[in-house]
């Protein structure tokens, strides 16, 4: 694997949640592969899950980590070329990413939609612009339009906890007071598109995703009925797609209850606002596989590491 910008750098999903599965049961076993290798983690949003399961993913493959928030830390980045840098601007895409290069075997780069600019948030600025100049391979972790990580780590704990070959999986939408991105949904659709399930997404209407990355997933938008015989239900809040980053509604009958989940699973990528998204009963509840899907973004992390590391 030479960078990990999406799920479409995924070969082979199966084989890959096998090996990640693998690694779990022991992960220091390859804790020499990354000996003398540096990641650096570039922070412009906030994290919790993804900052230290990063960290402790290269850490398990013993390379050395280093981590900076940049949205707050760093020079204020310029992305276009020929600009004449006399505004708020400090420092170029082109030199930022190939100095870190000097520094970093592997660069992680963490960058949300503004959610204001669509075009511009579809073109991935950030992610982009050290794809391109940078000399090292990149991480996706959480950009604009995706967050594979989480992705992967959401197929990992699904083939974990599944008590069918060919489960049933609803990405339900849910309320929220903030406008927030659609990339892990995005990840998420595109991961159950690799994954041997029965597949529906559930929102209200208007709350479609990019139409490009939901061809061929089922859309129902009755909740009730999208969610009828589920083994696992991901709940996630997005902004609106066409009317882009705007909250049309924040319609609290959208929340998740255990009477909706029925007998099933219920994850979430968190962090999540209790009682708007879901109610404390379904969080609280054995039902709940959120602690163990955060789990698995250490695996999902350390298992991209090592390809990119096997690679290089
Ligand atoms: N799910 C996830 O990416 O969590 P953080 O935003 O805390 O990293």
């Amino acid at each position: 694997m030479k960078n990990y910008l999406s799920i479409k750098d995924i070969d082979s999903l199966p084989k890959l949640v096998e090996e990640a599965r693998e690694l779990k049961k022991n992960p220091k076993k390859n804790n020499d592969l990354g000996a003398n290798k540096t990641i650096g983690l570039l922070f412009f949003n906030n994290s919790l899950r993804t900052r230290l399961s990063t960290q402790k993913a290269a850490t398990n493959l013993g390379m050395e980590v280093m981590v900076m928030n940049f949205g707050n830390e760093g020079w204020a980045l310029e992305y276009e070329d020929g600009t004449i840098m006399n505004k708020g601007t400090s420092e170029h895409i082109k030199e930022a990413a190939q100095v870190v290069s000097q520094y970093c075997d592997i660069i992680g780069i963490r960058a949300f939609a503004g959610l204001t600019d669509k075009e511009q948030d579809e073109a991935e600025l950030v992610l982009n612009g050290f794809k391109k100049h940078a000399s090292v391979p990149i991480v996706n972790m959480e950009s604009s339009t995706g967050h594979p990580l989480q992705g992967l780590a959401d197929a990992i704990t699904i083939e974990e906890n599944k008590g069918k070959k060919r489960p049933k999986v609803v990405l339900s939408w849910a309320p929220h007071p903030k406008a927030l991105p659609h990339a892990v949904a995005n990840s998420f659709v595109e991961m159950m598109k690799l994954q041997d399930a029965e597949f529906v997404i559930t929102h209200p209407i208007g709350y479609e995703l990019n139409p490009q990355i939901t061809q061929g997933a089922k859309i129902e938008y009755n909740q009730e009925k999208a969610l009828q015989n589920a083994d696992f239900v991901s709940v996630k809040n997005w902004s609106n797609y066409s009317d882009y980053g705007k909250i049309l509604s924040t319609e609290a009958k959208w929340m998740m209850t255990k009477e909706k989940l029925g007998n099933a699973k219920f994850m979430h990528c968190l962090p999540v606002r209790r009682n708007v998204v879901v109610n404390d009963a379904v969080l609280d509840s054995d039902q709940s596989i959120v602690i163990e899907q955060a789990n698995n973004r250490t695996y999902a992390a350390q298992i991209v590491l090592k390809k990119i590391l096997e690679s290089l």
